[in-house]
């Protein structure tokens, strides 16, 4: 076959960008996607195939400009054609400031008091930070953000990651034109974000932040000099403004309001906010502030008000400008999602599963239109990073449905003498709940409880667990009636569901005879059970329904499972040093086992059997670290093997790692392991040592 000619390619490489444009509108702008996703990758990676073979073939409106490009080294001045203006903030936050700006534009339009209501377009006001994106011909050529009005910066590549932002814009496009507009973050890909930031932190990674709100970020996403960071940093668009454009001779739309343009803005590609309206007069303004104000919670974004622009630009025009903002349009703000407090007291919350959580007890503030009294510290590490003490003067922020949370401590209080602040918060390492020890786990940046069926606060996930088809079973025994049992005290612990006869069970609300018979069945019917149901059942963290099964393999016996020690439990297949740690310390607790005589005693019972014979772990005690691209097996197969020879695999290098295993490209571990004098190996010498480990 001969190679397809060059115009055969061009058009193909055409045709597909066209195919991509439009069906990335329809999945990220329109949220109708028409295509699976393997077919949009499936075009994506042909055209960066075709565009690869010939880069020069590559338009600067191709969607493989989404993914980011090479390494700035800073950002270029820009300045900007149309000064990017700032808008008055109407200081009276209540509907009273809807009524005072369209008096004043009234009053500057020299209208009479009987002189028809004024037509104004209420939008959102966006948190996050104004772009302004330049066309040329209908391609994006340039994205700068506002600086200081008159000059800003180009991040053109980091914008052309947004999904969001058309890189071409759709049907018919003027030769020069500037859609402005606000570049933000969805609250839940906020919170997704900072999660994996409070993650990498925990795992050491000491260059990583968590980001106080999503405005700031966008804007750390927006001024990344690394494009493919900046791409991983999702980020949104909402279009509300106009930079330059060609007039209308030249080409340029013909749009008499500001309505027009939002849906010329929408014909080519940009989201704009659904809940845009036409308002006739002061009430109407009034009106939306109040809508606004009820739907912000749930909006998946922040705002922090609402924006009335006068629609006619005609009229715009007539009214101008003072200093550096318009007369034609206002702010109107809600109440802040930020303010400042003070903490009185550091309190542990202990979750569902366990975990326990600082929470800081404040002085009531009122914050994103609710009294706040508790906000989250999140976890050890963010409390002692944020440094926030007892009597301390600290940012709260609560915005939408999210729980409220300390972002930090205000200057001030950091810069007071020790002995003037509270102490350094520190961890407690017992449940405040039932007493038994919270412990962390390596990696990991939670306490938890390890009471499990005995902690009040797990109480009725550990009973739900308990009774689940897969593990004990106890038909009926649904959410709500152990809600109710436990509520009631009718059952503390485990044992306790045995104890209940059908006498205690009648009496509850809502329950027939018929239904307080069948649980007692049910009841009695769970008390012949299995090894591994009961262990799966008894709900110990890290213990899954196939975990259980191998320890009921392997051991036989409860009792032999109960006084393992780590090493003898590291011995199961598939059992490595997290699941055996958790094991130890679930047994340890006295409480725990007291749990498991006690059901014994109320007759739960299963077959035992005899040890399985035993595999070699040849490899127990020793702890690897794997670097780089090995030459045969992938760095999760070498995981398994070796974790199956009884070694234990970690993430970091330290004093106590055995070998180091390194492949092509070793980084930073490979120096370290030098640095610590830790023996370094190759896959070969691995493969030798899983086989005959001396
Ligand atoms: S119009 C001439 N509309 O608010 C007015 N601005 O202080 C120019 N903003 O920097 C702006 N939502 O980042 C306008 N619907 C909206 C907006 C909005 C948010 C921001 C924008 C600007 C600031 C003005």
């Amino acid at each position: 076959m001969n190679p397809p000619d060059k115009q055969s390619v061009t058009d193909e490489a055409e045709g597909l960008r066209a195919k991509l444009r439009h069906h990335s509108h329809l999945y990220y702008v329109l949220d109708a996607p028409e295509l699976p996703d393997a077919e949009y990758d499936k075009l994506f990676q042909r055209l960066q195939a075709i565009e690869a073979e010939h880069p020069d073939l590559q338009t600067p409106d191709s969607p493989t400009l989404r993914v980011g490009g090479k390494v700035l080294d800073g950002f270029i001045k820009v300045r900007h054609k149309v000064p990017m203006l700032s808008i008055r903030t109407e200081t009276d936050i209540t509907a009273g400031g809807a009524s005072a700006f369209d008096a004043r534009v009234r009053r500057e339009l020299g209208l009479a008091e009987d002189a028809p209501a004024i037509e104004y377009i209420c939008e959102l006001k966006f948190d996050g930070l104004a772009m302004n994106l330049r066309y040329e011909d209908g391609v994006l050529v340039q994205a700068a953000t506002r600086g200081d009005g008159e000059v800003g910066e180009d991040v053109t590549q980091n914008i052309r990651t947004i999904q969001q932002i058309p890189l071409r814009l759709q049907g018919d496009a003027p030769p020069v034109v500037e859609v402005r507009g606000e570049v933000y973050m969805r609250r839940d890909q906020f919170e997704a974000l900072n999660e994996r930031q409070r993650e990498k932190i925990a795992a050491g990674q000491k260059n990583e932040k968590v980001f106080v709100n999503p405005r700031n970020a966008a804007a750390g996403a927006v001024r990344q000099l690394d494009p493919a960071i900046a791409a991983a940093r999702p980020l949104s668009f909402f279009a509300y403004g106009l930079g330059e454009v060609s007039s209308p001779e030249q080409g340029g739309p013909d749009c008499a309001t500001q309505f027009d343009w939002l849906q010329q803005f929408a014909a080519w590609g940009f989201p704009v906010a659904t809940q845009t309206q036409r308002a006739l007069g002061a009430e109407a303004l009034v009106a939306f502030h109040e809508a606004m104000g009820r739907a912000r919670d749930g909006l998946p974004y922040d705002i922090d008000g609402v924006v009335y622009k006068v629609d006619s630009l005609a009229l715009q025009r007539q009214l101008g400008f003072v200093s550096r903002e318009p007369r034609w349009a206002v702010a109107h703000k809600y109440p802040a999602q930020e303010q400042l407090t003070e903490v009185l007291a550091i309190d542990i919350q202990v979750g569902r599963t366990g975990k326990l959580t600082p929470v800081a007890k404040l002085a009531p503030v009122f914050v994103g239109g609710v009294t706040v009294t508790n906000a989250t510290l999140h976890n050890e590490d963010e409390a002692r990073r944020k440094d926030v003490r007892v009597g301390d003067t600290v940012i709260v922020r609560r915005a939408g449905d999210v729980i409220p949370e300390v972002v930090g401590v205000v200057p001030e209080s950091l810069a007071k003498p020790a002995e003037r602040r509270g102490a350094i918060f520190t961890m407690p390492h017992k449940c405040p709940v039932c007493g038994s020890d919270a412990v962390r786990e390596e990696g990991e940046a939670d306490y938890r409880c390890t009471g499990g069926l005995f902690c009040g606060a797990q109480r009725k996930e550990a009973i739900l667990h308990f009774a689940a088809r897969r593990a004990v079973e106890v038909e009926g025994l649904g959410d709500k009636l152990v809600e109710q049992l436990v509520d009631a005290n009718l059952i503390r612990t485990l044992p306790d569901l045995y104890k209940l006869g059908f006498t205690t069970l009648v009496g509850l609300d809502r329950m027939a005879e018929k239904s307080a018979k069948n649980i007692v069945d049910a009841l009695e019917k769970s008390k012949k059970t299995t090894l591994n149901r009961f262990l799966f059942g008894l709900g110990i963290r890290h213990v899954g329904e196939s975990t259980a099964k191998d320890l009921a393999k392997h051991f036989g016996k409860l009792d032999a499972i109960m006084d393992a020690t780590e090493e003898q439990l590291l011995e199961v297949n598939d059992v490595g040093p997290v699941v055996a740690q958790s094991l130890r310390t679930f047994f340890d607790q006295a409480h725990n086992r007291e749990v498991v005589e006690q059901l014994r005693a109320c007759g739960l019972h299963w077959e035992e059997g005899e040890p399985a014979a035993r595999t070699p772990r040849p490899l127990a005690g020793k702890t690897f670290v794997i670097t780089g691209t090995l030459p045969t097996l992938g760095r999760d197969e070498a995981k398994d093997k070796l974790e199956a020879a009884g070694a234990k695999v970690s993430g970091s290098v330290s004093k106590k790692t055995t070998f180091v295993v390194a492949g092509a490209e070793a980084g930073s571990k490979l120096d370290k392991a030098r640095e610590l004098g830790v023996e370094v190996i190759d896959e070969a010498r691995m493969l030798v040592l899983l086989a005959k480990p001396d």
